[in-house]
């Protein structure tokens, strides 16, 4: 294996992966001091680094076109301390739908990490890596609350909060969790839906206050059915928050069309899922979700069934 000189550590090729997220309940509220309870995916993205002799940074052989994605591989390869000399390609592959609510950002930020954490060598500690992560995914989505990021390094399902500081704890639910996400609209950019919904609310706090009160409210009651395995109250929980996020102008037409389909085809609740503005909603199956996966799967419009196991 080839490694090579220059400013900082000397690279060599490595991969690291990571998965991506789903947020059952309590997004957006939570960038605002709220819960929010996310499970991790097992689907994700997969990062490879290959030093060049160069001080080039490419993806896939070629310069990022992307801003986003070349200032996020500026800020992950400053936390590994490289200097903006050491050259490499990134490589990026994976199977999770990318902008569309399921944590693509945050996997590849937490992917890229570890990544170039493995190609030059360092052995960072949860926290650091948890740090660099965080920084890295700022690069994609400004100001987020953390709970994509928090929720892919830590796995299952679980509580967040943004704190500060940032609190996880894992959720044992008493019945496993049987849900079906459908990509019912074109990608969203998470940044600019989170990014206007904070001007509304800082220019009317007294309007989105009580909106983020009541999902944190709806988020605690889920917390208290998934501990209980009460399907009807997640589920109606579930609805209930799609209304309020609705009601925070996250919502699109089409999302909206898939969650009243998922509830008129047996879901016991359905809503959107992640930034929202485009993207995917969730609805939680009463039985079995391939069935209901089938139902609502369409051209355009896939639909997979998803697990949260009991434990
Ligand atoms: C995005 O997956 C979740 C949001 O709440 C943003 C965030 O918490 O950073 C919309």
């Amino acid at each position: 294996m080839t490694t090579h000189a220059g400013p900082g550590p000397s690279l060599a090729p490595a991969s690291g992966a990571a998965g991506g997220k789903l947020i059952l309940l309590g997004e957006h509220a939570v960038v605002h001091g709220e819960p929010a309870i996310a499970a991790a995916l097992s689907s994700g993205i997969r990062v490879t680094i290959v030093p060049r002799e160069d001080d080039l940074r490419t993806v896939d052989g070629e310069p990022a076109g992307d801003a986003r994605l070349a200032r996020a591989i500026a800020i992950a390869a400053d936390r590994l301390g490289l200097g903006s000399e050491r050259g490499f390609d990134t490589a990026i592959e994976g199977d999770l739908p990318e902008a569309v609510g399921l944590g693509s950002s945050a996997s590849l930020s937490v992917a890229l990490v570890r990544a170039l954490a493995a190609a030059s060598g360092a052995s960072l500690s949860g926290d650091a890596l948890a740090e660099a992560a965080h920084a890295v995914e700022g690069a994609f989505h400004g100001t987020p609350s953390g709970v994509d990021v928090t929720t892919v390094l830590h796995g299952g399902l679980g509580w967040y909060e943004v704190g500060p500081p940032r609190r996880w704890e894992a959720i044992v639910p008493a019945k496993a969790i049987d849900l079906v996400v459908v990509v019912a609209d074109r990608r969203h950019d998470t940044g600019r839906t989170v990014g206007s919904l904070r001007e509304r609310a800082t220019a009317h706090p007294g309007l989105y206050r009580p909106l983020f009160r009541a999902i944190g409210e709806l988020v605690r009651e889920a917390r208290s059915a998934i501990e209980a395995g009460d399907r009807e109250r997640l589920g109606e929980a579930m609805t209930l928050d799609h209304g309020l996020l609705r009601a925070c102008g996250v919502s699109t037409p089409a999302l909206d069309t898939a969650v009243e389909e998922a509830l008129g085809k047996g879901a016991l609740g359905a809503k959107l899922t992640g930034g929202g503005g485009g993207g995917a909603i969730v609805a939680l199956s009463a039985d079995d979700a391939e069935r209901l996966a089938a139902r609502l799967d369409r051209p355009g419009r896939p639909a997979f069934p998803l697990r949260v196991p009991a434990r």
